[in-house]
């Protein structure tokens, strides 16, 4: 059945690295990855598009529920336009964050999520993968860094793609962010009861990931 097939949750805060760690783990298994943020985003930049107003909750349901996205390598696409890079937009992540509090909006991204359960298995990053999209995940992971090294990573990642940036913008920026998103009432950022915990400031990805490999191995080895 359905939960015979195994799942990685992989869940942390913002520029935490869970994406990457997340998308090598699942190539060097074969998995299926899903990027549970990019759903959010998606529903976010959907919901600018159509003008709909950032308190409308009923309006921003809809449009979660009306999601027309499909991913396809490295690629999302909305409807049929590729909007990669766009809904990278800080603009968009900080929208994104927002929505993302409110219950029928998750609601609405649930089925969504869990459709991705395929086999031969999934790797999902996010923030409530593996306490409330996947509570009987194979395994689950907590990514944790401080926020000065995340802020560095995404400083890196930005400049790296020829967009300007402030370490001290990108900083608040993500301390808001964090709050927001682990503050907020329904399924906030915190580790599951048995997740692995993992800290990966002084970590490189090739470590972080060898590390999720091990621990997986371990599980299946056992079970
Ligand atoms: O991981 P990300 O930065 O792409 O996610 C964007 C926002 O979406 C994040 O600030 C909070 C929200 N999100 C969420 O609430 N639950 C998830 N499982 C994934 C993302």
């Amino acid at each position: 059945s359905h939960s015979k097939i195994p799942v990685i949750a992989i869940d942390g805060p913002t520029a935490s690295g869970k994406g990457t760690v997340a998308h090598q783990v699942a190539l060097r298994l074969g998995f299926h990855y899903l990027d549970s943020g990019a759903l959010y985003r998606l529903t976010a930049l959907s919901a600018i598009r159509k003008g709909v107003d950032p308190v409308d909750e009923h309006g921003l349901a809809k449009a979660a529920a009306a999601l027309h996205c499909h991913f396809n390598g490295e690629h999302v696409f909305l409807s049929n336009d590729d909007v990669t890079a766009a809904i990278r937009a800080e603009a968009v992540g900080n929208f994104a964050s927002r929505i993302a509090t409110l219950p029928t909006v998750r609601q609405a991204l649930y089925a969504l999520q869990l459709g991705f359960r395929v086999p031969p298995g999934l790797v999902a990053d996010g923030r409530d993968m593996g306490t409330v999209i996947f509570p009987r995940a194979t395994l689950k992971v907590f990514l944790t860094a401080s926020a000065d090294a995340r802020a560095a990573r995404r400083y890196k990642q930005l400049i790296g793609k020829g967009i300007s940036a402030t370490m001290h913008d990108l900083l608040k920026d993500l301390n808001e962010r964090d709050a927001r998103d682990a503050n907020r009432a329904i399924a906030p950022l915190k580790p599951a009861e048995d997740a692995y915990m993992l800290e990966t400031s002084d970590m490189t990805a090739e470590a972080a990931i060898n590390q999720v490999l091990a621990w997986y191995a371990a599980i299946r080895k056992r079970d």
